[in-house]
């Protein structure tokens, strides 16, 4: 095997699996650029000012409630609360979705963006009564910035039209925004940065139904540990600070691709979907 395969097969298990720019971006050479920039700064400033930093770039010690900073070997700093409650407030900001949308895209405490070439948003009908929500965008979506719209979309949109329901007449978001590297699964972490702007994105599209895509929308907006197969086929409910969402726990497409025996339960779900969305027209 040639070296170039190696080094190819060699990140594409690191998650790196796809080109984004044209041309390569050295980010050694940036992080010590960084660095140094940083260092200059620190030379001019009086002793009293050195240790001053932005509230993203501390991290909480979990020592009464004093704070470190804990920069990563790359020079990315670790999400922490305080990017939390920047999301938290940032999010409480905006009051319609090109407002949400923005502050988002503007948005600098999740590691995940700087790998992302997209930030995902939404896609379908704003006015539509159901909301249907995902983990994160995969490959497919980061490139063409919309969600569901690889493989897993394809069946999902399969799944919506044996309900009569096509992205016309459905809203569709993510609980994160950006491509995880590789398709990982997000940290609890990087889950908790995001939630304020899936709950405020909940507040502004006030849909009658939200449909949770698996385990680990469910789990992040139901608050429980317990497992998607528990959870599916029941009803229940997403609370955020303003709203309370009667919501349906089912099984993520991807996983049915995988699962294709499992279809069945899905189907079960769609229909009391389909039922009650009948029941309110
Ligand atoms: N899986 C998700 O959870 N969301 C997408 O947008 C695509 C795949």
């Amino acid at each position: 095997m040639s070296n170039k395969v190696e080094i190819m097969e060699w990140y594409i298990q690191a998650g790196v699996d796809i080109c984004l720019e044209d041309k390569p971006i050295d980010r050694f050479a940036q992080s010590l650029e960084e660095k140094s920039s940083q260092k200059d700064t620190r030379k001019e400033q009086p002793l009293s000012q050195q240790k001053e930093k932005t509230p993203l770039n501390r991290r909480s010690s979990g020592t009464g409630g004093q704070e470190r900073v804990v920069p990563m070997k790359s020079g990315v700093t670790v999400p922490d609360k305080a990017s939390v409650d920047t999301a938290v407030e940032i999010a409480a900001q905006t009051n319609t979705l090109e407002e949400l949308r923005t502050a988002i895209a503007a948005f600098e405490g999740c590691n995940l963006k700087r790998t992302a070439k997209s930030t995902v948003f939404a896609d379908g009908n704003p006015d539509a009564k159901i909301m249907l929500i995902g983990e994160a965008p995969g490959r497919d979506e980061d490139m063409q910035g919309l969600p569901f719209v690889g493989r897993a979309g394809q069946l999902l949109d399969r799944m919506l039209a044996a309900i009569e329901l096509d992205r016309n007449k459905v809203y569709i978001s993510n609980i994160i925004p950006w491509r995880p590297p590789g398709n990982r699964t997000p940290t609890p972490q990087e889950t908790e940065i995001c939630r304020p702007f899936i709950e405020r994105h909940i507040e502004l599209i006030q849909p009658e139904i939200i449909v949770l895509l698996g385990g680990s929308s469910a789990k992040t907006l139901l608050r429980t540990s317990d497992g998607i197969m528990r959870l599916r086929g029941k009803w229940s409910e997403v609370s955020t600070k303003h709203a309370a969402v009667r919501a349906m726990p089912t099984l993520h497409p991807a996983y049915l691709l995988r699962q294709p025996a499992h279809k069945r339960l899905s189907w079960q779900d769609l229909l009391q979907i389909k039922q009650v969305l009948d029941t309110a027209n």
